[in-house]
């Protein structure tokens, strides 16, 4: 009899943990999802995403410049193509007052509209340099052209994307 209830003790605690590491995994997963996206609709859910997007370009060609492997020019080409598309679409996606959570998109924006939209066109300018660099690819220019554009983005969040 002993033995029996130490195999459903055993039984038991094994559910339980069990039952939460399933939670747990759960819940890791859709954190993000919950931080990032929660509720946004039309084009606040679309700069966004295409946010999302730049930030994953970016980390991939951050990627590349720590690798050692051979650069692949047409990844760099893909890359620039997507930079300068999102940022020749974004400008058009800040509608006046469009910043009520979840948008981390903050107010000034319609201050300071003419610098705003001056930062869209820098990182286009970005982009292009990008897919010039992508002709004969070259780790160290595109480290350096890596800091440049980082800084593009930075220079815009730093004034017109609200603190989280
Ligand atoms: C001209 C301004 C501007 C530039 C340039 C810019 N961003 Fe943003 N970014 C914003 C604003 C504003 C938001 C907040 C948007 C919102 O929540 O409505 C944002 C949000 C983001 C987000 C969060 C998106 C999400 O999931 O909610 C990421 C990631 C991001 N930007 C990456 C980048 C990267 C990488 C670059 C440069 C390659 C860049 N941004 C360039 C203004 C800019």
């Amino acid at each position: 009899m002993a033995r029996m209830r130490g195999m459903t003790e055993l039984r038991k605690t094994v559910g339980k943990y069990c039952l939460r590491s399933a939670f747990m995994v759960v819940c890791i997963a859709s954190v993000p999802f919950a931080l990032a996206h929660d509720g946004a609709t039309g084009v606040v859910k679309e700069r966004m995403e295409l946010m999302s997007m730049l930030g994953k370009t970016m980390k991939s060609l951050k990627a590349i410049i720590r690798n050692t492997d051979p650069i692949d020019p047409a990844t760099l080409s893909r890359s620039a193509e997507a930079i300068r598309g999102h940022s020749g679409q974004m400008a058009g996606l800040f509608p006046a007052g469009s910043y009520d959570k979840p948008s981390e998109a903050s107010p000034v924006i319609d201050d300071r509209r003419q610098e705003f939209d001056a930062l869209f066109l820098e990182l286009g300018d970005s982009a292009k340099r990008l897919a010039a660099l992508a002709e004969t690819p070259d780790r160290s220019a595109l480290a350096a052209w890596f800091r440049d554009t980082g800084r593009v983005c930075s220079n815009c969040h730093k004034i017109f994307r609200a603190a989280r």
